[in-house]
C-alpha cells in the first residue's frame, strides 16, 4: 500500500512491509554534535527508536546506517566517527550494540551473517566513503548496490537527510524493497499541516547556500526574512559591508543580489552585531574582526518583526550561543518567540539545541534542517520521493 499525504508525496510505511526475521537497513540521522568526544545532544538518536524497538519486536536483525558531519580530509575520518553514538544508542535501548568500523568487505559481511533476531549492528559513519571519492555523497552506483545486498529491506528514516540524494538515502532505495519509518512519517505529518500557512523566516547557521533555494522559494509568500548568524555575513557582504573575517559564502552570489536588490522590504538584516571587540555597528567592522553575534539594537528590532509573526520558522541561530559571550541573540529571539507564544517550528539540531539548553518549548522541533526547509518550501525530497517508487 502507498502512503497518500496530502501534499503529493507516495511513500510506502513502514508498516506496510511484512518484516517478521528480515535483515533490515535503516538509513537513521545520527548526525549530532559531538563535544571531546562524546554526544552533545541525543535528541536525533533518541527519534530514532520508535523504528528500532518496532524492529526488534518483529525480530528482525537491524543494519544501522548514519552519516556525521563532513569528511573532506584524512584528518576528518578520525574526527568523525559514530562510535560515541554507540555508546549512547546502547544506555537507551539498554542492550549490546555492534560496530563495524568498515562499511565495505568481509569483516561487515561476516558480522552481519552472526546476527540474530533483534540484534543490531550500526556502522562507521557512511561518509568515511567520501574519503577520497565522494562515493557516498555522489550517490555511487557501485556503493549504493553493495549495500544494498548487506540486507533485504530497506527503511528511510532520516528525515533530516532526506534532502540528500547520497548511496545510503537514495541509492540502497532502488535495490530494495523500501518505506519510511515512523520518524519520518510523524515529520511529513506535522509540517504538511503548516505548509501552506505564511511565514516569517527566522534564519541563521552557516549552510548559507543550502538555504538560498528555499528562501527564494519562499519570499514570495513569506512576511519576512530575518537574517542573522553565520548567514549574515554573506549578505552585509553583497550590500556592501565589511565582514572582517566572518564567513562568507560566494557560491551562490548573484542568487543573493536579486534577493537583497528585489526584496528589500522583506530582508530583515542586522544594524548592529558582536565581535570578539564587543558591539559594533554594521558599518565598524575591521578587516581582522569576526561577527559572532547580533548586536542589541539587532535584536530589538528582529524582535519587534517576531512578535507580531503568525506562524515562524526558525533555522539556524543566531550567533556562536554555546559561548555565553555570544549568545544573546540567539537567546532573547527565542525568548521573545516563547514569551509572546509564537506559533514556532523550529528546523534542525543545532536550533533544536539551543532551544533545550535555554529551556523553551515550542509548537513543533523538527529533526531536521535543509530537510523541513526544502520541503516547506515545495521542493521534493529525494530521499522520500524514491520510496514511492
Ligand atoms: C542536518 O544536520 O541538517 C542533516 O543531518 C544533514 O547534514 P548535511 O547538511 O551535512 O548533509
Amino acid at each position: 500500500m502507498i502512503y497518500n499525504n496530502s501534499s503529493g508525496e507516495n511513500m510506502r510505511k513502514i508498516t506496510d512491509l511484512k518484516l517478521e526475521g528480515k535483515t533490515v537497513i535503516v538509513r537513521v540521522d545520527y548526525n549530532v554534535p559531538i563535544k571531546e568526544g562524546m554526544v552533545a545532544d541525543d535528541n536525533r538518536i533518541k527519534q530514532s527508536l520508535e523504528t528500532i524497538n518496532y524492529l526488534i519486536e518483529k525480530k528482525c536483525k537491524i543494519i544501522l546506517l548514519s552519516h556525521l558531519g563532513k569528511v573532506k580530509t584524512k584528518e576528518d575520518l578520525e574526527k568523525n566517527t559514530l562510535k560515541p553514538v554507540k555508546i549512547v544508542l546502547e544506555k537507551l535501548l539498554n542492550k549490546k550494540i555492534l560496530f563495524s568500523e568498515e562499511l565495505k568487505g568481509v569483516e561487515i559481511e561476516e558480522k552481519i551473517k552472526m546476527l540474530k533476531s533483534g540484534d543490531i549492528i550500526l556502522l562507521e559513519n557512511t561518509r568515511h566513503m567520501d574519503y577520497p571519492d565522494k562515493l557516498e555523497s555522489n550517490c555511487d552506483e557501485n556503493l549504493s548496490k553493495y549495500w544494498s545486498t548487506l540486507g533485504e529491506i530497506f527503511i528511510m528514516d532520516a528525515f533530516g537527510s532526506a534532502h540528500r540524494a547520497h548511496a545510503s538515502t537514495v541509492g540502497i532505495a532502488k535495490y530494495l524493497p523500501s518505506a519510511a519509518g515512523f520518524l519520518v512519517i510523524k515529520e511529513i505529518d506535522k509540517l504538511k499541516e503548516i505548509k501552506n500557512e505564511n511565514k516569517t523566516l527566522l534564519l541563521g547557521g552557516a549552510k548559507v547556500s543550502d538555504k538560498i533555494g528555499v528562501i527564494k522559494n519562499l519570499i514570495n509568500t513569506a512576511n519576512y526574512v530575518i537574517i542573522g548568524g553565520a548567514m549574515c555575513g554573506t549578505f552585509l557582504k553583497i550590500k556592501g559591508y565589511n565582514v572582517g573575517k566572518t564567513f562568507v559564502d560566494n557560491e551562490k552570489d548573484e542568487y543573493i543580489k536579486d534577493l537583497v536588490n528585489n526584496y528589500e522590504h522583506k530582508i530583515i538584516l542586522p544594524v548592529d552585531v558582536m565581535t570578539e571587540n564587543g558591539e559594533k555597528s554594521i558599518n565598524e567592522i575591521n578587516d581582522d574582526e569576526t561577527i559572532y553575534d547580533i548586536g542589541t539594537e539587532t535584536i530589538k528590532i528582529f524582535n519587534e518583526y517576531l512578535s507580531s509573526a503568525k506562524l515562524v520558522l526558525t533555522n539556524g541561530t543566531m550567533g556562536l550561543y554555546e559561548d555565553q559571550k555570544y549568545e544573546k541573540g540567539t537567546k532573547y529571539t527565542l525568548k521573545c518567540l516563547y514569551d509572546n507564544d509564537i506559533k514556532t517550528i523550529v528546523c534542525g539540531g543545532d536550533t533544536a539545541s539551543a532551544v533545550k539548553k535555554f529551556g523553551y518549548n515550542f509548537y513543533y522541533i523538527s529533526t531536521g534542517g535543509g530537510a523541513s526547509l526544502e520541503y516547506l518550501s515545495g521542493e521534493k525530497l529525494p530521499g522520500l520521493e524514491v520510496l514511492g517508487e
